[in-house]
């Protein structure tokens, strides 16, 4: 193949800067995977079983010495229904179910109301120059994307199945696609409750991987622990879960009381409940403030990245026990006191003099203000239940502007009206629309705030760290892991600047537990980031040689191999990559080009088939399949495929008409 040919190869790799971090960190973007805190949940438990480990950090749930029951490991789950039993938690049962918390996910069929299907609500909608279109057919939901050529005929349509919809339609809902095997994907199209109207997915439209818009987005553990109840993630793998994937689907009442199972036989069997508080189940008002806080904490406190500890599970923790001794939550060094309101709820409410200047059991927290059970609607009701939790610790030394000014603005003296305002920033989701500071004064009309003082030169500090203290060697590990996987994929940091220091805090890590499989994937690419792809690949196989299923150790090393020219171990681990995952477009692409490489005509073209199901907008398929036509003798179906290239009106036209004239002569 000639220089100045278009070539069927995927072009990321012409188009990106040489540098190595570059060419990986895109390439993986490209294919979707990389950005987020996947790391979190590759915990190497579940099923990359390593027996020789030694000196893992001692299981919380074991060691447990408080009063509570339900914590250690053995005390199963039982499931929200459990607790619907007529007669025990009615209440409780009937308003959860109205809170969004209680309706985080459905199946598609129970979305009550079904957002309207029609022209009026933008269904269908041209984007991207296609169609995307949302299809019932009884109890199935499709999500359809076409494009049609010049005489109005498809040059391609594809659908995927939403069977759940995400999101109590607040803001509105998206909607996940499951395959076979349990691989969740998000389809390209939302419902915006706000705006009345279907569109594509939020991010989807900038997708740092075009096959998102096709084949859809893997969803990644993190997102369904904190928007279902339980979706158990098959170790190793970027985004399969156990089947069935969902046991139980909205949030449960188990997520905040812990497992469900001694409770509800105590009960049964009608034990007896001594000195008046039922310990065989937590009751989170019953926890000190900082145990009782991480039960919200959970989900609430998304921070910048969250490492799951060495040795966890996803699903480890326990409400009752230290979220702190299961993942490590960073959050951003430095921003916290600013008049920057995008952070979350709980690190604002960490800098409010309620918290600061509360303590002991009156220490304030989420439930000051919330009760989980119950959503406050009504504007009547909600001024009044806000106003009873300020003044629950205000009754003594209340609002220093007097009552007749404050009604002169709020005319049912509303203390959030002033105290608590909602900003402009609106309905950015994860990110505080009520300013949970609790400021003295509303934006503008007082003195400015102190920043909080700078974090230790870093971009990101743990969120549970008490001040002064120092890291720790599992600490530091998870630190190395933050600043060398999400964060940098992200582009917060740059990773040569910290991969020095990653290395260092790595090197005792792994040596410590050479299957921390994590740690491992990080020190491959502090030396990637260092341009030392050689070490990287080789940190890689060791990996590999004991977990040959991790997903992103084969992606990052078929990735490096390739860079190497180490074309058949490319090829090689590009093939277990389609093995462990046959849903991601991008890993065929990345093993096309290689076989394509090496005229390895018959075994790509299964491959390039696949690649077309899955992503039938990709030029670059089609490209490939064009040249695989050639290279078999089959020029006539070999036009009528270019015609199809032509028909999707690609911005580079001109060259790939060049390139198949030359090609096809
Ligand atoms: C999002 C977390 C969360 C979920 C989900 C949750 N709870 Fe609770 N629950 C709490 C907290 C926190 C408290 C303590 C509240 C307090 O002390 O102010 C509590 C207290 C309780 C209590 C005892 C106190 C009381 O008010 O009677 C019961 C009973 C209870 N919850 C039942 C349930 C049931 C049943 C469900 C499921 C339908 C459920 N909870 C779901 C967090 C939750
Ligand atoms: C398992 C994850 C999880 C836990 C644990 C959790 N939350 Fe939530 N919470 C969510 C999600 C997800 C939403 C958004 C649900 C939606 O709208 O689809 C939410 C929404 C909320 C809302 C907003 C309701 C509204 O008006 O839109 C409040 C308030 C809230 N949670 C309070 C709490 C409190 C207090 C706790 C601890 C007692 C808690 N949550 C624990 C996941 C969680
Ligand atoms: C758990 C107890 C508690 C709750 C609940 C609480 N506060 Fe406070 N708040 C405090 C304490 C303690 C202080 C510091 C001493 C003081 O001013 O009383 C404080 C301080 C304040 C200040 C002064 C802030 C500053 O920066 O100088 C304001 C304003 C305030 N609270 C408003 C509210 C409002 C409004 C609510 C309800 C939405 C509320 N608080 C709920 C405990 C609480
Ligand atoms: C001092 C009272 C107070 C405390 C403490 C408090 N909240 Fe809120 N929260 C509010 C108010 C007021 C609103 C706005 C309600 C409304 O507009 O109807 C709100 C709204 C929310 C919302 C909906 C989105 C938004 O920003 O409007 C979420 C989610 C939420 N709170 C979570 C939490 C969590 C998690 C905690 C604990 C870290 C917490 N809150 C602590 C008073 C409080
Ligand atoms: C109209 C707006 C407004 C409303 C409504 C309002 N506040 Fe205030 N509040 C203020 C302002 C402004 C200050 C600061 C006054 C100053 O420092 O001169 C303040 C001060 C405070 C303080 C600090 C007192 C001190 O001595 O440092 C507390 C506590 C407080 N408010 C609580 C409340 C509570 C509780 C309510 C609801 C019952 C409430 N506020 C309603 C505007 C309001
Ligand atoms: C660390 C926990 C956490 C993770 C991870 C997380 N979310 Fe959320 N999400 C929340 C909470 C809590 C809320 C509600 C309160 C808020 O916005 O802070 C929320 C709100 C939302 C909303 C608005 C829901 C509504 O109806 O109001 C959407 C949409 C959403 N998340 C999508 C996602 C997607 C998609 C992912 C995965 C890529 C994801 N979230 C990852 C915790 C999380």
């Amino acid at each position: 193949m000639s220089e100045t040919l278009p070539s069927p190869l995927p072009p990321r790799r012409r188009k990106l800067p040489g540098s190595a971090l570059g060419l990986t960190l895109a390439a993986l973007l490209t294919l979707g995977l990389a950005a987020g805190a996947w790391y979190l949940f590759h915990g190497g438990r579940s099923s990359d079983p390593a027996p020789g480990r030694r000196d893992l950090p001692e299981d919380p749930r074991l060691v447990y010495a408080g009063p509570f029951r339900n914590i250690t490991r053995d005390v199963k789950y039982v499931g929200s229904a459990s607790c619907a039993v007529t007669g025990c938690h009615d209440s409780k049962v009937a308003s959860y179910s109205r809170h969004p918390m209680g309706r985080s996910l459905f199946a598609v069929a129970e979305v009550d109301p079904v957002p309207p299907e029609d022209r009026a609500h933008n269904n269908p909608f041209n984007a991207l120059d296609s169609q995307f279109r949302v299809e019932r057919d009884g109890d199935t939901v499709r999500h359809r994307r076409a494009a049609f050529d010049e005489g109005g005929r498809p040059v391609y349509d594809v659908s995927l199945d939403a069977a759940y919809a995400i999101g109590s339609g607040t803001h509105g809902h998206s909607y996940l696609a499951i395959r076979e095997g349990g691989d969740v994907f998000q389809t390209p199209i939302s419902w915006y409750a706000q705006k009345h109207t279907w569109d594509l997915s939020p991010g989807f439209r900038e997708a740092p991987s075009k096959e998102w818009l096709t084949a859809g987005r893997p969803v990644k553990p993190d997102c369904l622990f904190c928007h279902a109840n339980r979706a158990e993630p098959q170790g190793g793998t970027v985004n399969r879960y156990r089947e069935p994937v969902f046991d139980g689907l909205a949030i449960g009442c188990e997520r905040c009381h812990g497992p469900g199972e001694k409770h509800v036989a105590a009960r049964r069997n009608k034990e007896p409940v001594e000195g008046g508080a039922d310990y065989t189940i937590v009751h989170p008002g019953r926890l000190d403030p900082p145990l009782r806080e991480a039960v919200c904490e959970q989900c609430h406190l998304a921070g910048e990245v969250r490492v799951l500890r060495r040795g966890r599970g996803v699903y480890d923790f326990r409400p009752g026990l230290p979220l702190e001794e299961f993942l490590t939550v960073f959050v951003r060094a430095s921003e916290g006191g600013r008049d920057n309101k995008a952070v979350n709820h709980v690190e604002q409410m960490h800098v409010s003099r309620c918290f600061r200047d509360s303590a002991g059991d009156n220490k304030l927290g989420c439930v000051s203000c919330h009760d989980p059970h119950v959503h406050v609607v009504e504007p009547a009701e909600r001024v009044r239940h806000y106003r009873d939790s300020c003044l629950a610790c205000h009754q003594e030394h209340g609002c220093r502007l007097p009552r007749e000014e404050r009604l002169k603005t709020t005319p049912e003296d509303s203390c959030i009206d002033c105290h608590m305002p909602r900003h402009s920033l609106g309905n950015v989701p994860h990110t505080a629309a009520t300013d949970h500071r609790i400021v003295r004064f509303r934006h503008g009309e007082g003195p400015r705030r102190e920043p909080l003082p700078a974090g230790p030169g870093l971009p990101v500090t743990p969120f549970h760290q008490p001040p002064g203290v120092g890291l720790g060697p599992e600490a530091e590990r998870d630190l190395a892991i933050a600043l060398l996987g999400p964060l940098s994929e992200t582009g917060k940091v740059a990773p040569l600047s910290y991969s020095a220091r990653a290395l260092r805090l790595l090197e005792p890590a792994v040596s410590r537990d050479p299957e921390d499989w994590e740690a491992q994937e990080a020190k491959a690419n502090a030396f990637w980031a260092q341009g030392r792809r050689g070490e990287a690949l080789a940190v890689l196989q060791t990996v590999l040689a004991r977990a040959p299923r991790r997903e992103a150790a084969l992606t990052r090393a078929g990735t490096l191999a390739r860079d190497l020219n180490q074309r058949p171990s490319a090829i090689d681990y590009w093939r277990r990559a389609v093995e462990v995952n046959p849903w991601v477009a991008g890993y065929r692409a990345f093993l096309c080009e290689l076989l394509a490489g090496e005229g390895a005509w018959e075994e790509l073209r299964p491959h390039c088939e696949a690649w077309l199901r899955l992503d039938p907008a990709s030029i670059d398929a089609r490209q490939t399949w064009v040249k695989y036509l050639l290279r078999t003798g089959r020029k006539g179906e070999a036009r009528s495929e270019f015609e199809r290239v032509r028909a999707l009106r690609p911005p580079n036209l001109s060259r790939l008409q060049a390139w198949f004239d030359e090609e096809s002569k």
